[in-house]
Parts: C-alpha cells; sequence; structure tokens
C-alpha cells in the first residue's frame, strides 16, 4: 500500500496502489449511474412486492395486487370464447349462400373450415384437400361425384357417403365379375378407354366389343358418354381425372370387384357450424360451383 497522494497532472487523488511507479487513480462510478442503480434497485423492491415474481418451485410469490399473467389468459380467452359463440350462433342460422355473400363471414368460415378440415378430414383427402390416388378423391378439382355446389357439399359432410346412417350419399356398382367373363369385361375396359376424347378409339367407340354391355350395364349411371352420374356418385369416366387409376388393369378390377368409398357423417360428430364452415372451405378450394345438384357434369 502506497501513500495517497493527489495526482499533479488529473488533480484527482489516487488509490494508494503503486505498480513499478505506476499509481491508480481513484475515479469514483459518476453520480448519474448511482441514481439510475439506486432507482433500479427500488423498481424491483416494488416490482416484487406488486407482482408475481420469486419463482417457488411450482408457483410464484403473489403480489399485493393479485394479478397473474394466467389470470389475464383466462380472460382473454373468454372474450375468444364468447365472439366464438357469437359467431358460430350466427353460422348456425345462416344459409350457406348468405355466409359465402358476405364478405366477413366468409373469411370467418373459410379460416375455421380450414382448421376444422385438418382435425376431421386431412387424413382421408390430404392436407390441402388433395385427396389420394386410388383412395380417396380430390376436393380441389372440378371432378365432383355427388356435386359442387354449396349444398350439394354439406350433404355429403353431414350425411356422408356409404355408411351405416340412414341419410347417406348411396350407390352400389353392382360387382360384374360375378355374371360376366373377363373377357367380356375386358372389352367393356377398353370401351371405357375409348370414352376419353382423346383416346385413338373414340371416334368409332360404337364398332368396339364393349359398347353394347356398356349402353346394358353401365350407361345408367354413367350415363351414354360415360360423363358420369351424380345421383349415384358415379364418376366421370370421360375425362383424365380417375378415383380408381385409370390403368386398364385397374379399371377392369374395379368393374370385376369395385371398391366402394366410405365416409362418415359428420353431422353426427360435428356442430351445425362447424359443417357449414367446412362447407365454404371445401367449396372455396377450386372447384365450388353455383349449379345445384342433378345439373350433372354434362352441362359443365
Ligand atoms: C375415412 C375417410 C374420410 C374422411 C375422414 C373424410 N372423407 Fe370425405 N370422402 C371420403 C371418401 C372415400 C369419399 C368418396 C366416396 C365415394 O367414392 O363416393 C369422400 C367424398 C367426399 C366429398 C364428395 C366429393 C365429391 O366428389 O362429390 C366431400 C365434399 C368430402 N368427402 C368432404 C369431406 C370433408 C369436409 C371431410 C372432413 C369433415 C371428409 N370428407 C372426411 C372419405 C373420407
Ligand atoms: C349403380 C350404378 C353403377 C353402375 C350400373 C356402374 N357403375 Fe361404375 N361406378 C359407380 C360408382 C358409384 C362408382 C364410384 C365408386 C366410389 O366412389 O367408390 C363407380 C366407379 C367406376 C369406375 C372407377 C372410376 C374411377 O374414377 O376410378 C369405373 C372404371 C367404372 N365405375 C366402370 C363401370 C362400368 C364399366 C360399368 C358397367 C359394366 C359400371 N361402372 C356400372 C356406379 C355404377
Amino acid at each position: 500500500m502506497g501513500k495517497i497522494e493527489r495526482d499533479p497532472i488529473t488533480g484527482q487523488y489516487t488509490t494508494g496502489h503503486q505498480w513499478n511507479g505506476i499509481r491508480e487513480l481513484r475515479t469514483p462510478v459518476p453520480i448519474w449511474w448511482m441514481l439510475v442503480w439506486i432507482a433500479s434497485i427500488a423498481f424491483a423492491l416494488v416490482y416484487v412486492y406488486l407482482l408475481p415474481s420469486i419463482p417457488l418451485g411450482d408457483r410464484t410469490t403473489a403480489g399485493a395486487t393479485g394479478y397473474t399473467a394466467r389470470l389475464n389468459l383466462e380472460a382473454e380467452l373468454d372474450a375468444v370464447r364468447t365472439a366464438r359463440a357469437e359467431a358460430s350462433a350466427q353460422l348456425a342460422e345462416l344459409e350457406l349462400s348468405e355466409i359465402v355473400a358476405d364478405e366477413e363471414l366468409a373469411t370467418l368460415a373459410f379460416n375455421g373450415g380450414r382448421s376444422a378440415f385438418g382435425v376431421n378430414c386431412m387424413q382421408c383427402h390430404g392436407a390441402g384437400g388433395g385427396g389420394q390416388i386410388g383412395q380417396f378423391p380430390s376436393l380441389i378439382d372440378d371432378d365432383w361425384l355427388w356435386g359442387g355446389s354449396l349444398e350439394d357439399i354439406w350433404y355429403s359432410i353431414n350425411h356422408g357417403i356409404r355408411n351405416e346412417t340412414l341419410d347417406a350419399r348411396f350407390a352400389l356398382m353392382p360387382a360384374y365379375g360375378d355374371f360376366y367373363e373377363q373377357a367380356e369385361i375386358e372389352d367393356v375396359a377398353d370401351y371405357v378407354l375409348a370414352l376419353n376424347p382423346s383416346s385413338p378409339e373414340h371416334a368409332t367407340r360404337d364398332q368396339l366389343p364393349g359398347a353394347e354391355m356398356f349402353d346394358l350395364e353401365c350407361s345408367a349411371c354413367h350415363g351414354v358418354n360415360g360423363e358420369g352420374g351424380r345421383d349415384f356418385g358415379a364418376p366421370n369416366l370421360s375425362d383424365a381425372v380417375w378415383l380408381y387409376g385409370g390403368e386398364r388393369e385397374e379399371i377392369v378390377a374395379q368393374i370385376i370387384n369395385p371398391r366402394m368409398g366410405v365416409m362418415p357423417a359428420f353431422g353426427e360428430r360435428l356442430d351445425e357450424a362447424t359443417i357449414k364452415m367446412l362447407t365454404v372451405y371445401v367449396h372455396a378450394l377450386g372447384g365450388g360451383e353455383d349449379v345445384a345438384s342433378g345439373e350433372t357434369a354434362a352441362l359443365q
């Protein structure tokens, strides 16, 4: 420890420390810094007194104001729930056409429908409604089995397809493998392939050996030109969109022993507002139509 003395250059005192003749100046913290520091401590004390702050395992000290972030969250959630309940009641009451005509409600329904779709429909119809080839139809194109108007889509979602409920959409394609020879079935499959206007045999398809069987057995559901029939959920066979695949052997397999898609009736699981939101969402995915069912694909 050296002697405390005044530094002749700065006029400040030294600390008395000295190393090889180098002496350390006593430089006190500036006043403003001290004030900020004291104010911070005062603030912390007031904070700890008023608000929950010191963690105690699964709790924290309760502040004098009784405020907790959780209470605040509850209050906010309550507000959201009330707003949502009002919107739900409104959606449940209105006609689908009224919902889509109102921009604000339509947006609300679309967003609600999208999240409900992620929970209820995605496992079959895919994340964006793109479907899964060979199993579940795409909902984003304008190729509809049962119809693409708001009412048609609502019915498909509410009552489902080929399930055990009374009002489900229902039609079964017969298993032709039980009454026809393999060769006859292959002939009619060739005729089905010729229904597509881009097929080289399209113009002369009436001369194909399968033509007669198609007229007799298939046209009642699928239409004389294979354009599909929505009363039976019978797909359009003349376009490039296939539910169960457009290869010859896939078509033959479907005719021998048809696969029949089943969809649950969501009216039994979800409330009316949610069904309507889903309808608006699916309708907006890309293939929504204005016409009511019955106006078949032939009109498109
Ligand atoms: C278990 C699988 C499954 C689930 C879950 C499912 N679907 Fe489907 N959905 C199907 C099948 C299979 C079909 C086609 C039935 C057929 O072959 O006619 C279908 C058809 C449809 C159709 C008719 C399509 C058309 O072309 O006419 C709509 C609309 C539809 N689904 C919407 C939904 C919505 C919305 C949800 C969720 C609320 C949903 N689906 C959940 C299996 C499912
Ligand atoms: C009672 C009505 C009905 C009759 C009759 C019928 N079908 Fe179908 N057919 C359907 C339905 C419904 C589907 C769709 C099945 C599904 O959605 O799961 C279908 C699907 C198909 C498919 C699959 C289409 C695709 O997109 O993958 C082919 C191919 C087909 N039918 C060919 C025929 C042929 C050929 C005949 C006559 C020998 C015939 N159908 C008779 C109702 C019928």
